[in-house]
């Protein structure tokens, strides 16, 4: 099932990420798809406030991986901007975390199309002609039935 939300300002990013910690479960895998400063690490932090993380979110860019034990459920960041090396990532036990019991949130998943599960959530972020403006599209994996009242199926 493909959604899709149009944010105008920060602000709705924030509500679109709040809605979608709503729906996350133990194990569930976000990919995140978008070009340099489209939202991935602002998304982030929206879903992770969803969550109740109440540690201070921070960009991995530089670390791979940062991890929240303090919400709802535990949440493994990943930016594998810097690391197109999938030894790496499994030297970090990437799997194990992609396989495990918490969220993992992986930015720039496109980058590692390979080592994504099947049944993973993609959000693709793109511009929109504002400035603030971002338009997400969120492919769900086919078992999965959720509950977006505000999100609506794409038309096409
Ligand atoms: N509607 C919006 N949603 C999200 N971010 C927005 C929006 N409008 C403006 N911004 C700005 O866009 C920037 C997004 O930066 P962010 O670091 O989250 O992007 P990113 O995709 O993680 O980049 P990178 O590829 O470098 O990791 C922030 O400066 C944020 O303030
Ligand atoms: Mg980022």
């Amino acid at each position: 099932m493909k959604l899709q939300w149009i944010a105008q300002a920060e602000q709705e990013t924030q509500r679109f990420g709040r809605l979608l910690a709503e729906q996350l479960r133990s194990g569930d895998v976000v990919a995140l798809i978008g070009d340099l400063g489209t939202g991935k690490t602002a998304l982030t932090k929206a879903v992770a406030a969803g969550l109740g993380v109440s540690e201070m979110i921070t960009s991995p860019t530089f670390t791979i991986l940062c991890e929240y034990h303090s919400g709802r459920l535990p949440l493994y960041h990943f930016d594998v901007y810097r690391t197109g090396d999938p030894d790496e990532l499994f030297e970090i036990g990437f799997e194990e975390y992609l396989f495990g019991d918490g969220v993992c949130i992986v930015e720039w998943a496109d980058l590692v199309p390979d080592l994504m599960p099947s049944n993973c959530i993609f959000v693709r972020i793109a511009y929109g002609q504002e400035e603030s403006q971002r338009k997400y599209e969120l492919m769900l994996p086919q078992d999965r039935a959720w509950s977006f009242d505000e999100l609506q199926p794409q038309e096409k």
